[in-house]
C-alpha cells in the first residue's frame, strides 16, 4: 500500500518534490487526513479540475476556507453571478487601464525600492524588494493615501498567515479574524467617500463598474480588496523572489536574460512552472468524479496540488531542471502562459491579475538588472524555499557595486 505523504511535516515542507513525484507515480488520488481531502497531483487531473468543462467541480468550498479573512468573494462565486463579477473586476486589469494607469505606479514604486537599496552594495531581495513591491503597487493602484501603505503591508502579513495557516494555529486565526474587522473599518468609509469623488484609481473603477445592471456593493468591493492583499500580494512577491533565485543559481541563464530582456517572458513563464507562488488550490466535487486511480463521492474537497502537476514528466521533459529555453514552454503572453503550467489556474477562475502580474515582474527585474549590473548571491548562500499552500524563498541576500541613486 502506498504510505500517504504527511504534507503537513516538516520534510514535506523542506522539499515536496519527491513526495509530488512519489503521488503522481504510485497514488495519483489520495485521501488525506488532517486536511480533510482528496490529493489529486498529475497534470490532467489538475488541469481537467480547473477548466471543469463538464461541470464536476465547484468552489463552494472556499466558504471555510477563506470567508473568515475576506468575506464573500469572487472566488467563491460560480455560475452567472461569477460570470458578471468577473465582467465588472476584468476590465481594471487589462488594456488601457494597466498601460495608461497602473504600468507608471508599478514603475514607479520599483525605482522607490530600487533606490533605496542600491547605494548600499548587498541586500535582502525578498525582505526588501519582493515582499514591499506588489503590495505597494496595489495600495497605490486603489488610491490609498501613501501614510498607509505600512497599515496595509501589516495586514497584508496577516492575511497570508491566516491562508498559510494548515496547520490551524488559533492565534493566527484570530489574528485574521481581527484583520477582517479592522480591514472593512478602513476600508468601507475610503469607498463610500469614493463613490462621492470618483477618480481615476483602481477603486474608482470598481465602484463605478456595472454590467447588466448590476453593481458591487460596499462590502462586495472590501471583499475584493482584502482578496488582492493575497491574491495579488503575496503570489506576485513569491513569483519575484522565485525568479531571482532561479536565475542567481542558473548564473549563464541570468547572463542570457541580462543580455537580451525578452527573455524575461520566458524565464517567468518557466519560474511559474518550476517553483509554482500557489502550490494548493481547492475545489469542491458536484458530482462523484473519476480520476487517475480511482473515484472521488460528491461533495469532497479536493486539493489540485500545483506544484506536483507543473513537474508531470507526462506533460515536461526532464521536469525537475529550471531551463528558460525548453521547447515545451510556449508562451510570449500571460494569457498564453495557461498553456504552458497551472500556476495561473486555468478556466473560469483563471487568474484574473495574470498580465499585471507579468507587467510587475517584466518591471521590476527589468530595473533590478540595469541597478545591479553585477548582482550575485551572497558568498556561501544557497536558496531554499518555504511554505507549503504557498511556496517561495524566504531571503534572498545579494552583491553587487554600489550606485548612487
Ligand atoms: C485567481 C495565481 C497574481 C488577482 C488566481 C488563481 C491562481 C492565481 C492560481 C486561481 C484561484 C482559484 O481558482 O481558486 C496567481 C499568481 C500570481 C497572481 C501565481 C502571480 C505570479 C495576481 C495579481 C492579482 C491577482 C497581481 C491582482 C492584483 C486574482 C484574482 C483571482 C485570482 C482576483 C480570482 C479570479 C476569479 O475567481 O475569477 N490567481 N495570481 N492575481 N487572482 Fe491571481
Amino acid at each position: 500500500a502506498q504510505q500517504v505523504p504527511d504534507i503537513l511535516s516538516p520534510e514535506f515542507a523542506a522539499n515536496p518534490y519527491p513526495a509530488y513525484r512519489a503521488m503522481r507515480e504510485h497514488a495519483p488520488l489520495i485521501w488525506h487526513e488532517a486536511t480533510n481531502s482528496y490529493l489529486i497531483s498529475r497534470y490532467r487531473d489538475v488541469e481537467r479540475a480547473f477548466k471543469d468543462k463538464d461541470s464536476l467541480y465547484t468552489t463552494d468550498n472556499y466558504a471555510w476556507q477563506i470567508e473568515p479573512v475576506h468575506g464573500k468573494t469572487i472566488l467563491q462565486l460560480s455560475g452567472r453571478e461569477h460570470a458578471v463579477r468577473r465582467a465588472l473586476v476584468a476590465p481594471a486589469f487589462r488594456g488601457r487601464d494597466l498601460q495608461e494607469k497602473f504600468l507608471p505606479v508599478i514603475e514607479s514604486n520599483a525605482r522607490e525600492l530600487i533606490d533605496g537599496i542600491r547605494h548600499k552594495g548587498e541586500a535582502d531581495l525578498v525582505d526588501s524588494f519582493a515582499t514591499r513591491f506588489p503590495v505597494n503597487v496595489i495600495a497605490d493602484m486603489l488610491g490609498l493615501d501613501k501614510a498607509d501603505h505600512a497599515r496595509f503591508h501589516g495586514w497584508y502579513t496577516t492575511v497570508i498567515a491566516f491562508l498559510g495557516n494548515l496547520a490551524g494555529d488559533p492565534d493566527v486565526t484570530a489574528a485574521g479574524e481581527r484583520t477582517r474587522i479592522e480591514f472593512a473599518e478602513y476600508m468601507i468609509p475610503i469607498i463610500q467617500e469614493r463613490r462621492e469623488h470618483l477618480g481615476d484609481d483602481l477603486l474608482s473603477s470598481l465602484c463605478a463598474a456595472e454590467v447588466d445592471g448590476v453593481r458591487m456593493s460596499d462590502e462586495d468591493i472590501k471583499a475584493f480588496c482584502s482578496l488582492l492583499l493575497a491574491a495579488g500580494g503575496e503570489t506576485t512577491d513569491k513569483a519575484i523572489a522565485s525568479i531571482f533565485a532561479n536565475l542567481l543559481v542558473n548564473p549563464e541563464q541570468l547572463a542570457a536574460v541580462r543580455e537580451d530582456r525578452s527573455l524575461i517572458d520566458r524565464a517567468f513563464a518557466e519560474t511559474l512552472r518550476y517553483t509554482p507562488p500557489v502550490h494548493m488550490i481547492m475545489r469542491q466535487t458536484a458530482t462523484e468524479v473519476t480520476v487517475s486511480g480511482g473515484t472521488i463521492p460528491a461533495g469532497a474537497t479536493v486539493t489540485c496540488l500545483i506544484g506536483a502537476a507543473n513537474r508531470d514528466a507526462e506533460r515536461y521533459k526532464d521536469p525537475d531542471r529550471f531551463d528558460i529555453f525548453r521547447d515545451d514552454l510556449t508562451s510570449t503572453t500571460a494569457f498564453s502562459a495557461a498553456a504552458d503550467h497551472l500556476a495561473f489556474a486555468l478556466g473560469r477562475h483563471f487568474c484574473v491579475g495574470a498580465l499585471l502580474a507579468k507587467a510587475e515582474v517584466e518591471t521590476g527585474v527589468n530595473q533590478l538588472l540595469d541597478a545591479m549590473p553585477d548582482m550575485r548571491l551572497a558568498d556561501g548562500f544557497v536558496p531554499s524555499e518555504q511554505g507549503v499552500f504557498t511556496r517561495g524563498p524566504q531571503s534572498l541576500p545579494v552583491r553587487f557595486t554600489p550606485v548612487d541613486a
